[in-house]
């Protein structure tokens, strides 16, 4: 009979040395722009026994968002061209903060704008703000105007990670796209100007056409693709950034159950969000909380820390039946 272990230790401290940190009382998440501000699922469930909330992207003014239709169904996922719709950093410390400053889960802050001065200001808003504890820096959102400018070059998502730093001791979390020939460059960038973490990834540009229309399905024409089949991507995405880099990486990228996201894990992730898999099952999170615990005991596993990593291969490793490093990644 298989060893089935009692206790797990789900905590994770996210960002040991960090002189605020962010310890989370198990690795999951929720994706930004997936869970409202926490708000409305407080109604549902029990939002406390979640590892985080990330909020929905926080820009200076109010957004309205993009011209409906907004979300499209695929095969294995959705697309979403919401445009970052939000009620603007005044409401946010007015009415929303002083919420989250009464929950026991760390809330962190995802914001997005249009230029560094943008950014800068808002993390300066949310500075000291009680309720916060970090900012996540949206600079892979693939549907507006400039949502991806910071996200697609080196240098400017260093100037911006730098710019933010400089403004606030706040963790700060970015928020990579996949949509970059390399992902390495970016991720050493941003980790070099003074990011804490990294969420890989955020959604991939595309599209679905409305045949009997023929037209785009989406209102803004293209939208930024998530779910299940997002996450072969994601993952391989993390673990190029994990065997390169160290820094502490959330996972984010179509996970659906508990395996998905030790899948992430074994990649290199220290923690995972859970975005799209909430639209069909508003607990997933929870379920995805639960199916991580089920996988520990059954396989024996004390500390989330003996997973995190477990399948990163050293080069050498092509005898071993893995692919050679170039054919993960030309430069790994
Ligand atoms: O359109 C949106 O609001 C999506 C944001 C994001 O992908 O970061």
């Amino acid at each position: 009979m298989p060893y089935i272990r009692e206790s797990v230790d789900l905590s994770v401290d996210l960002l040991p040395g960090h002189k605020r940190g962010l310890s989370l009382a198990n690795p999951v998440m929720t994706a930004s722009g997936t869970f409202g501000n926490g708000l409305e699922y407080a109604r549902i469930f029990d939002i406390q026994r979640l590892g985080a909330i990330v909020s929905k992207a926080i820009t200076l003014k109010p957004r309205r968002g993009n011209v409906q239709p907004r979300i499209a169904e695929t095969a294995a996922g959705m697309i979403n061209s919401i445009g970052l719709q939000n009620i603007g950093i005044e409401a946010i410390l007015r009415d929303v903060a002083p919420v989250w400053a009464t929950w026991r889960v760390p809330v962190v802050a995802n914001i997005a704008g249009e230029s560094i001065a943008d950014y800068t200001e808002l993390a300066g808003r949310l500075d000291g703000t009680p309720g916060v504890s970090g900012i996540e820096l949206n600079v892979s959102c693939p549907n507006v105007e400039s949502g991806l400018e910071f996200g697609v070059d080196p240098r400017a998502a260093a100037a911006v990670t730098a710019s933010v730093r400089r403004r606030t001791d706040l963790p700060l979390i970015v928020k990579l796209t996949p949509n970059v020939s390399n992902i390495v460059d970016i991720a050493a960038a941003v980790a070099g100007a003074g990011a804490d973490a990294l969420t890989i990834i955020n959604t991939f540009p595309a599209m679905s056409i409305d045949v009997r229309r023929r037209r785009p399905a989406l209102g803004w024409g293209s939208g930024g693709l998530s779910g299940p089949a997002l996450k072969p991507i994601a993952l391989r995405l993390v673990y190029l950034v994990a065997r390169s880099l160290r820094i502490p990486i959330i996972g984010c990228g179509g996970i659906m159950s508990g395996e998905d996201a030790v899948e992430f894990m074994m990649a290199g992730a220290s923690a995972v969000q859970v975005g799209t898999a909430t639209f069909l099952n508003p607990r997933a999170p929870l379920d995805v909380i639960e199916g991580v615990e089920e996988f520990m005991r059954a396989e024996g596993i004390e500390d989330l820390r003996q997973i995190v990593g477990a399948a990163l291969a050293a080069p050498e490793s092509a005898d071993a039946g893995r692919a050679p490093a170039q054919y993960l990644h030309p430069r790994v």
